[in-house]
């Protein structure tokens, strides 16, 4: 595995002017009723598109259809906006802030705010059944995939363990099953989603899977580390918002320098899998886990 002298800079703004430019042709603004202006309004213009960006770290490193992955990326994206949507509604965290901008609740009011995310959800998988271009024993897989990590077992069931868990203190099992359902589920599903546009091998596949266990849960953890440490302006979003809503985190689990060293020690995981995985170019993937643990939001 080599680690050094990639153009990691290079190499990340040439996939994101791809997805943004996917994105913004897949996401219509003709839409009924202002539909569309809400959707591409929850898409377009901020995020980090981190998903995205593994969907397509790990086409790279075994090979795969572009194609396929530059939908994958885009529809794994969609479902994110799409929680990200309904994560902020009253009935949920009841943000105002997201990605620099008023929550779209907030800017089109909550039943365009509901359907917009309800839209986004069914375009992820429509992106990922095209009538050609991509096979379609691979289009079930990514279907697939993406389905599990975006539902009741993934990213809806860890949001419903999250709003249960308000209030309470969990043990550190209990809390990570949530963040590994509610945020974990669909950054693992991207890495297995971009090895699943080719065909890496088990030795791969299962190292692939690992690293992205491990980023996903690195991942939540230093969200729960940033919402105490950064501010508002930094974060495009409230911060100290779980403290205030007594949610339970890694910070009030542990305490903000354990949970920190924490995210270290899964950023080691991170790249012991990479290590493991037999794979000649993993470079993306590893510069990936250290920006998810060292970001500043
Ligand atoms: C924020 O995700 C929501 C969580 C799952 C914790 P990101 O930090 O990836 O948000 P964007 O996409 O960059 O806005
Ligand atoms: C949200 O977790 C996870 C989702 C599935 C959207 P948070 O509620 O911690 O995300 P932020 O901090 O609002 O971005
Ligand atoms: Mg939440
Ligand atoms: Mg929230
Ligand atoms: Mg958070």
């Amino acid at each position: 595995m080599h680690t050094a002298n990639h153009d990691f800079a290079g190499w990340m703004r040439a996939q994101l002017a791809q997805v943004e430019s996917g994105l913004s042709r897949w996401v219509r603004l003709d839409a009924p009723a202002g539909l569309g202006e809400a959707m591409r309004y929850a898409v377009l213009d901020g995020g980090k598109r981190l998903r995205p960006l593994l969907v397509l770290a790990a086409r790279d490193a075994v090979g795969g259809q572009a194609e396929a992955a530059l939908r994958a990326a885009c529809a794994v994206e969609l479902i994110h906006a799409y929680s990200l949507v309904h994560d902020d509604m009253p009935c949920m965290d009841n943000d105002v802030l997201r990605r620099g901008k008023p929550t779209v609740h907030v800017r089109f009011g909550q039943a365009r705010a509901l359907l917009a995310g309800d839209a986004l959800q069914a375009l992820a998988f429509e992106l990922l059944t095209p009538e050609d271009g991509v096979p379609p024993a691979m289009q079930a897989r990514l279907c697939r995939l993406l389905a599990q990590a975006a539902g009741a077992d993934g990213m809806a069931g860890g949001q419903a363990i999250d709003l249960a868990s308000v209030g309470r203190s969990l043990s550190e099992h209990e809390l990570r099953h949530m963040h590994r359902l509610k945020t974990g589920a669909l950054l693992q599903a991207s890495v297995v989603m971009g090895a699943a546009c080719g065909a890496p091998g088990p030795q791969a596949e299962q190292a692939l899977a690992q690293y992205g266990a491990a980023l996903g849960l690195a991942f939540q953890v230093v969200d729960d580390v940033l919402d105490v440490t950064q501010d508002s302006a930094t974060l495009g979003k409230t911060a100290g918002k779980d403290a205030a809503s007594d949610k339970p985190t890694y910070v009030s689990l542990m305490g903000l320098a354990a949970a920190q060293a924490h995210a270290e020690e899964l950023r080691g995981q991170a790249h012991a899998a990479l290590a493991a995985s037999g794979l000649s170019d993993t470079r993306a993937l590893a510069a990936l886990a250290d920006m998810v643990v060292r970001r500043s939001h």
